[in-house]
């Protein structure tokens, strides 16, 4: 007999709570000690913890060289330069993702050209990077969103076919590996944000990783004035003094030392989400229609920690029931869900039409030639919000709380028929009035 869901008044599928379920990062006395020592030596600008996480991370990530930046945004900055992206290159970037992957090109004077992702992996689709490189095409980005790896074989065959480096974008995806390697480790250049919400997290802090010394040596000299010390280039060095792009992009040191403490934890703390989201899509996912981009059964990928992971209902699944409605019913059960996800840059004003450095014209186009990018042009990124129901995060090792997460997106995704004809607005009146 179908179940009646809580939005029509059945019972809740979650009966309980799980507070630090989902609380993330796990801090602990040791990340307290590690930064009240560097307050305490008065060091918070210093570099002599940074270099030993860089020295660490490095090692970690399987990669000779690290740098410690400032953030996310800086540490694909510092690849991006490291690449020797300039004045007019363009760079295939996907349209989905967060700003931080490509708006920095902006300031080097390149441009993205965005492309669309795959609709299982929500990652860049190999197939229409390869099919928008020109002449012009310098690099190519490619993010491994929410802990999947993007399809690196076809990403290192397009940069050997085509003479182009590739920079990972591996900030939702730590410890995530394709066919055995990390990701960030695999192209020429990787960078990734380890702020507090990241997989590997920290404070605000970011880092950038090459095994080509000389893409190591110009991100330094873009912004690293402190680590001049590591290059061996002696043009670099004569040159040096002022940081060439002006920009000072150290690591904090408070960052730094709660970064070593996390990277020593790191295999501990993601292996409970790990296995919460095994067993959790295990269930969801058997409901017909209903894929994820967790990799379950894909035998390249596997997921490093829990992190943005979604739901990706079929055609016919939201063709029924809009996602947003299907994710208000799952609240309504006691469970988390959001609907939706990134907007598409290609779309977005800001690219078509702000002049961002007063240049006379849009700064996407500033030194290029007109790139911009209209409606159906990356078809699958500009209707993926539609498919996606982003679950809660699965930080605790707690088997009940997971499996009663799961029923409640079961019990939904299983009687769609209760909501056919429902907005979500209505479904929201609705768990007010009932007190959900
Ligand atoms: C895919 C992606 N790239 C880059 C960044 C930028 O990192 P940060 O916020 O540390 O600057 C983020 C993070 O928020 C991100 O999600």
């Amino acid at each position: 007999m179908a179940e009646k869901l809580a939005i029509h008044g059945g019972s809740k599928a979650v009966t309980r709570r799980s507070p630090e379920f989902s609380t993330w990062p796990i801090v602990t006395e040791e990340d307290e000690q590690a930064v009240l020592e560097v307050l305490h030596a008065r060091s918070m600008s210093g570099t002599d913890i940074t270099f030993e996480l860089e020295k660490e991370y490095a090692q970690w990530e399987g990669s000779e060289f690290a740098l410690a930046c400032n953030n996310g945004t800086s540490a694909i900055h510092c690849a991006m330069y490291g690449l020797g992206i300039g004045r007019g290159d363009e760079v295939i970037s996907p349209t989905w993702t967060f700003w931080a992957t490509h708006t920095q090109l902006l300031n080097l004077g390149a441009t993205p050209v965005f492309c669309d992702i795959e609709p299982d992996t929500l990652c860049a689709d190999p197939e229409d990077v390869e099919r928008r490189i020109t002449d012009r095409t310098s690099a190519v980005i490619v993010v491994h969103i929410g802990g999947y790896a993007a399809n690196m074989d076809a990403f290192m065959d397009i940069s050997e076919r085509h003479g182009i480096p590739v920079l990972e974008d591996y900030s939702h995806s730590h410890a995530s590996t394709w066919k055995g390697r990390k990701v960030g480790s695999i192209a020429q250049v990787g960078a990734a944000s380890i702020m507090s919400g990241k997989p590997l997290a920290t404070g605000e802090g970011g880092m950038m990783n090459t095994n080509d010394r000389d893409i190591y040596e110009r991100a330094i000299m873009f912004g690293h004035g402190d680590h001049v010390k590591f290059v061996q280039n002696e043009e670099y060095k004569r040159l040096g003094g002022p940081p060439w792009g002006g920009y000072k992009y150290r690591m904090h040191q408070m960052t730094s030392a709660m970064a070593r403490v996390q990277l020593r934890h790191y295999d501990e703390y993601r292996a409970p989400g790990v296995r919460n989201m095994e067993r959790f899509f295990g269930k969801v996912c058997s409901v017909p229609g209903v894929g994820c981009n967790y990799a379950l059964n894909d035998p390249d990928v596997t997921t490093g920690a829990s992190y943005w992971q979604m739901l990706i209902l079929d055609e016919e699944v939201i063709g029924r029931v809009p996602n947003a409605v299907i994710a208000q019913a799952i609240r309504a059960e006691g469970a988390g869900a959001s609907a939706g996800g990134y907007f598409c840059h290609h779309l977005h004003p800001f690219w078509n039409e702000c002049d961002v450095y007063g240049d006379g014209k849009p700064a996407r186009i500033a030194f290029s030639r007109d790139v911009r990018q209209g409606p159906g042009d990356c078809p699958v990124a500009e209707s993926i919000v539609k498919h996606l129901i982003q679950v809660p995060r699965m930080i605790q090792p707690d088997d009940e709380y997971v499996d009663q997460l799961a029923d409640a997106y079961v019990k939904v995704l299983s009687n769609l028929d209760q909501l056919e004809g429902m907005t979500s607005d209505e479904v929201l009146e609705r768990a007010r009035t009932l007190g959900l």
